[in-house]
């Protein structure tokens, strides 16, 4: 395992990796749950008297939202109620001088780790220890803190380079992600396990359950992902009309996977019985299954009876876990299938784990409690790599002594 904070020497100088990729509109960056989660670790840390240096990625360069770390400042700064200073420079003279002139509990966030060459190129740790990136910073801080589970499936710099040259620990995001989303792989449960399975992409469903098949006892199905299992099942869903772009491609590739899989694990797999539309009057129409004909429009949620399928399940689990939205839930009409299984998990008392790219937004866009779910993962890719048993580089680097 790794070490935590409560391991940490006093009064040190420590670099600290964030996760603060946001989304950005317009050029501004938008406050979310990543801010909020992170501003724990940085307090806490403010607060004992260490000096705090930050680093963090935005974007990917030539994205839209490859900007600066200015505006994450101030955000950050808002949550933890104490100036985050900024400066535009990653390892150079500035950043170096910015960091020697910190005082106790002081707070700098560097700029975006992605604008130095040495970050990206997805390298071994070992290499990337001997970047002149990670050379230079660690000769003046004395410890490395990453906190970034959300980027750990990620072998760049600043995830796995520091912990080569640095004392390094699990900041408190790290510690209770990595706890939580590593629990299906690594706990015992008493009582039915669920995982409720929707989003976009076939492959991430077909690897939690390939992987998880004997954790888990009952998959419930929708999204892109579900509408792929209903073709397989011999529905006359699951392709693409005119303009669109989600099935065929998938269908192509994973077809045969599908097919065994319903073929194996039949039993465990749970698929919609209805699905939504828009209908004429842009109102939400539903329709069973088993009453269409042929696909001639697009299906956006779940049905009501597929949420009446599925609630009882939920409330029977002893643990549940979320991965993937069942429609497309940031239009009301369609919000009825996530919010359904999210409600009912919020109303059960059972361990629940929800993320998986934007499906815990849901649990505010919706007025429900995020305090009513186990954990609502702040991750996308390195939770989807996790619930399937599969090592984070970022991780791996930390617990290396
Ligand atoms: C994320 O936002 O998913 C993580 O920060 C990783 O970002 P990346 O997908 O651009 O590597
Ligand atoms: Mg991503």
């Amino acid at each position: 395992m790794f070490k935590t904070l409560d391991d940490l020497d006093p009064e040190q100088r420590v670099l600290v990796r964030l996760d603060l990729n946001s989304p950005v509109e317009d050029g501004e960056v938008q406050d979310n749950r990543r801010f909020d989660r992170h501003a724990e670790t940085v307090r806490e840390l403010a607060e004992a008297g260490h000096r705090v240096v930050l680093m963090a990625h935005q974007g990917r360069p030539g994205g839209d939202d490859f900007v600066s770390l200015e505006q994450h400042a101030d955000i950050l700064a808002s949550h933890i109620d104490r100036d985050v200073g900024f400066v535009a420079d990653t390892y150079g003279d500035d950043a170096i001088a910015a960091i020697d002139a910190l005082e106790a509990g002081d707070v700098l966030l560097l700029e975006n780790t992605r604008m130095c060459d040495e970050e990206l190129p997805e390298e071994d740790p070992e290499v990337k220890a001997d970047t002149e990136f990670v050379r230079t910073l660690a000769e003046h801080v004395d410890a490395y803190v990453n906190d970034a589970y959300s980027a750990a499936h990620r072998s760049h710099a600043s995830l796995v380079g520091f912990p080569l040259v640095l004392p390094a620990y699990a900041g408190r995001v790290m510690q209770t992600e990595y706890e939580a989303n590593s629990s299906i792989a690594t706990r015992e449960f008493d009582g039915q396990v669920t995982m409720v399975v929707g989003g976009t992409k076939a492959t991430d469903v077909i690897d939690v359950m390939n992987n998880l098949g004997d954790k888990v006892d009952q998959f419930l199905l929708g999204g892109i992902a579900g509408e792929l299992f209903l073709r397989a099942a011999g529905n006359d869903v699951g392709f693409d009309l005119e303009g669109m772009d989600f099935f065929d491609d998938q269908w192509e590739e994973n077809r045969e996977t599908i097919e065994s899989l319903l073929d194996e694990r039949g039993d465990q797999i749970k698929l919609a019985v209805d699905l939504a539309y828009e209908d004429e009057t842009d109102d939400r129409g539903e329709i069973a299954v088993a009453n269409i004909t042929e696909k001639d429009r697009a299906y956006l949620d779940v049905g009501s009876m597929t949420v009446d399928e599925y609630d009882p399940i939920i409330r029977d689990s002893e643990a549940v876990f979320v991965k993937g939205a069942l429609g497309l839930f940031e239009d009301e009409r369609f919000a009825v299938g996530t919010t359904g299984v999210l409600r009912a998990i919020a109303e059960t008392d059972c361990f629940s784990v929800v993320g998986g790219g934007d499906t815990s937004r849901a649990i505010g866009m919706y007025g429900m409690d995020e305090g009513d779910f186990g954990h609502v993962s702040i991750a996308g890719g390195a939770y989807i790599r996790a619930l399937t048993g599969a090592p984070l580089a970022g991780v791996e680097a930390l617990k290396q002594d």
